[in-house]
């Protein structure tokens, strides 16, 4: 694990200014609210995507529930410990984003029921938008080479830890949470439809035209230029050198994957999510 990340049971966090481990096991006994609703995905799988989906979804069905705050401050990312983003006050129901594994979860999270929204990504894909982003943001490792970092993708030695173990265990969580699942290509081939199937599992009954803003306002081009939703804010405040809207399309991978790396992937995904109840989009 590089200097810029430490590991705790199991997983690597962020060594610069943001966690700590005694804040994340201070995060297990966190009190949830019944109405809470949690985002959770392993990084540069949709998390931001999924948070404007969330934040439209829940202005139109209560109006003035977000306030006038970006969704980093309407949907708080859970193990953020920053003194500007103080999630416990937040308005009801509340969203949290978090990328947190199942066993690190709040436990009330399964003990009250509450509703997961587990977004996931073709991993190719999560690895080329995670090595830009080791480059962009301030608190990760810039990498030598994407060689390299292919490498510790695989090896689940980057943040966060493996992406293999993190989609595994929130499939194998599924009998003790209550889950939905959303498979960022999917939301990439029929947005309305996916919006349309977790306003269902959010119990959210909201109008045809309701449903039209949601996912206009949650396209790609209209996230880019959105200052709520797209954290260009951390750009002007260097804390990104690039911006998070980078691509937003699926099968980037072709780009930087060499055939060897490609063929050797395809073989390692296979030894290890053969019984995975999920099918995958590739490109
Ligand atoms: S983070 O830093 O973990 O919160 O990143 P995360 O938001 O999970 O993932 C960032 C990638 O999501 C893409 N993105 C989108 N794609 C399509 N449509 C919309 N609306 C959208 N919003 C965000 C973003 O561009 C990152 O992917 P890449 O491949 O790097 O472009």
């Amino acid at each position: 694990v590089t200097p810029y990340l430490f590991r705790h049971r199991g997983r690597n966090f962020l060594t610069k200014d943001i966690m700590r481990p005694k804040d994340l096991d201070a995060l297990l006994h966190v009190e949830i609210r019944p109405t809470d609703i949690f985002l959770i995905t392993y990084p540069k799988s949709g998390t931001v995507w999924m948070q404007q989906i969330l934040v439209q979804i829940m202005e139109a069905a209560l109006p003035g529930w977000g306030g006038d705050a970006t969704n980093r401050v309407k949907v708080p990312w859970l193990e953020e410990r920053t003194a500007d983003n103080p999630f416990r006050e937040r308005p009801d129901p509340r969203i949290f984003g978090s990328h947190l594994p199942p066993d690190m979860l709040p436990v009330q999270v399964k003990d009250k029921r509450i509703k997961v929204v587990y977004v996931w990504r073709n991993p190719k894909d999560v690895l080329v938008s995670l090595y830009h982003f080791a480059q962009s943001w301030v608190l990760l490792e810039t990498p030598e080479s994407f060689e390299g970092f292919y490498q510790q993708f695989l090896d689940g030695d980057v943040y966060m830890g493996s992406w293999f173990d993190h989609v595994r265990e929130y499939c194998a969580a599924q009998e003790e949470l209550d889950v939905h699942f959303v498979q960022f290509e999917e939301m990439l081939k029929d947005l309305r439809g996916e919006v349309v199937k977790l306003c269902a599992f959010l119990g959210k009954d909201l109008t045809d035209e309701a449903i039209d803003r949601v996912v206009e306002m949650s396209t790609f081009k209209n996230m880019k230029t959105d200052p709520k939703a797209n954290y260009k804010d951390l750009v002007e405040v260097h804390r990104y050198k690039t911006e998070t809207m980078r691509k937003g399309k699926a099968g980037d991978w072709k780009n930087l994957f060499t055939v060897a790396q490609n063929e050797h992937f395809d073989k390692v995904f296979k030894d290890r999510m053969s019984h995975l109840p999920l099918s995958f989009i590739w490109e």
